[in-house]
């Protein structure tokens, strides 16, 4: 039944609907908006083999979960995995003991535990959601999914389009490999060697013609950095991480680990014209997806996408702001024992500290301390020669510059800081609690590039 249910999925091109689709997976019950279940799954992935993955609610892709702006969203929880998990919300600035962090936020799901979630989101736009815990495997094994916000007022798309985008490490016969190995843990990150996208390789996706479409793109990967290009089609930027931005024509604009795109284009009219989705390497153009249009909308074209509404972020005050300065390092040292008896590496630093693995009772201090409130310019440099998605839980910040590239500034909950790049961001302390900062490099994360900063 699973399995049927999966493969319709695929030949439908399910996640691209913009029907609720998710009755199908979703069991909804009077008290909760979404009941969401961890556990262990078989997952088609490769013609070799079923995959021994792990999934919410029985299939990958995840249910995509819809909210709506200024609306409270409830979720039941239930972990059925074999080990401990909890869930965050990436994007969405919630209370603080919603965010889903173990020990820093909520006491860890344990294995048969159910938590409920319930918050309200405040910003409209492409969010999604993972484990905060044992994320190499959690997330790596497939523990991802698209988190929808809608606008207040409906826009004006015909179709909207999800892509997630996320690799995996497969031998042939769909068992996995090793998802980390120290020596890119160390580097840039162990990426994968199957590409997906809505967990199918290189899907070509049905779509109307002579029709404006939304396409949201989420980078749900551990490692992987995208440059994303439409080639020759014109599509139009929308927004950067949910973050509505002046509408500009794409060229190739960068979604690295974490981060989400929303692209308006118009479809063509002529039924079998294909519009490719590129990640784009220095001159090389590699095919990631496609879209091919399978019917005719209507007869006109449609008008071009319009900017999206400003989400209710305050504007940080420059003038006035506190400046706090973090310097990403590289330090290459190995740990010989963690309290379990593990080994642990740790590679990364943020103003010389690595994280080093938490309970109630060892919680470190946090990277910095804000005051409600109060608006900050903090001082990004990435003194290592590999790129880091650095990312902020719970206050989404402005960035301002960069001394590698022009900025326009834009509002965001990841900035990519290229190698030996600074650049500065700023934001308002309007969100009180203690908020993980992080490299969204899943393995950077586990291996030093972590921290919280607490405001109050
Ligand atoms: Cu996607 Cu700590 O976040
Ligand atoms: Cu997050
Ligand atoms: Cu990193």
């Amino acid at each position: 039944m699973k399995r049927r249910t999966l493969l319709q999925w695929g030949a439908t091109g399910a996640v691209t609907s913009a029907v609720p689709h998710f009755s199908l997976a979703m069991s909804r019950s009077p008290q909760y908006d979404y009941v969401l279940t961890a556990s262990e799954q078989t997952l088609p992935l490769v013609d070799g083999g079923l995959t021994p993955g792990l999934a919410f609610n029985g299939q990958f892709p995840a249910p995509v979960i819809r909210a709506k702006q200024g609306k409270p969203l409830r979720i039941h929880f239930i972990n059925k995995l074999a080990q401990e998990t909890t869930i965050h919300w990436h994007g969405i600035r919630l209370d603080n003991a919603m965010d889903g962090v173990p020990y820093l936020t909520q006491p860890p799901i344990k294995p048969g535990e159910s938590f409920d979630y319930e918050f309200t989101c405040p910003d409209a736009g492409t969010f999604w959601y993972h484990p905060h815990m044992h994320s190499i495997e959690q997330l790596g094994k497939g523990l991802v999914g698209a988190l929808i916000v809608e606008e207040t007022e409906a826009q004006n798309f015909d179709r909207e389009v999800i892509l997630g985008f996320k690799d995996w490490r497969l031998n042939k016969d769909g068992s996995f490999m090793p998802l980390s190995e120290p020596r890119h843990a160390a580097r840039a990150g162990t990426v994968g060697n199957i590409a997906t996208v809505n967990g199918k390789q290189l899907p070509v996706i049905d779509v109307p013609g002579n029709a404006s479409l939304r396409l949201r793109l989420l980078n749900m990967d551990n490692s992987r950095q995208f440059a994303i290009s439409l080639g020759e089609h014109q599509a139009s930027l929308l927004a950067i991480d949910a973050m509505p931005v002046v509408p500009r024509s794409l060229t190739t604009q960068d979604l690295a680990v974490g981060m989400r795109l929303d692209i308006g284009i118009t479809t063509p009219a002529e039924i079998g014209t294909e519009i490719a989705v590129y990640d784009v390497k220095g001159r090389f153009y590699q095919k990631i997806c496609s879209l091919r249009v399978s019917d005719v909308l209507r007869n006109t074209p449609p008008p071009p996408p319009k900017a999206l509404p400003p989400n209710p972020v305050s504007e940080p005050d420059l003038s006035n702001a506190e400046k706090l300065s973090f310097v990403f390092e590289w330090a290459g040292a190995m740990t010989p024992v963690t309290s379990d008896g593990h080994a642990m590496n740790e590679f990364w630093t943020i103003n010389r500290r690595a994280w080093s693995s938490m309970s109630h009772e060892n919680l470190p201090e946090p990277l910095a301390e804000l005051r409600l409130g109060k608006s900050y310019i903090f001082d990004l440099y990435n003194a290592t020669p590999h790129g880091h998605p650095i990312h902020l839980h719970g206050l989404i910040f402005k960035v301002l510059k960069s001394d590698k590239k022009d900025i326009t500034p834009f509002f965001t909950d990841t900035v990519l800081l290229e190698k030996n790049e600074r650049a500065q961001i700023a934001l308002v302390a309007d969100n009180p609690g203690q908020w993980m900062y992080h490299c969204h490099v899943i393995e950077h994360m586990k291996t030093g590039l972590m921290g919280y900063i607490s405001v109050s």
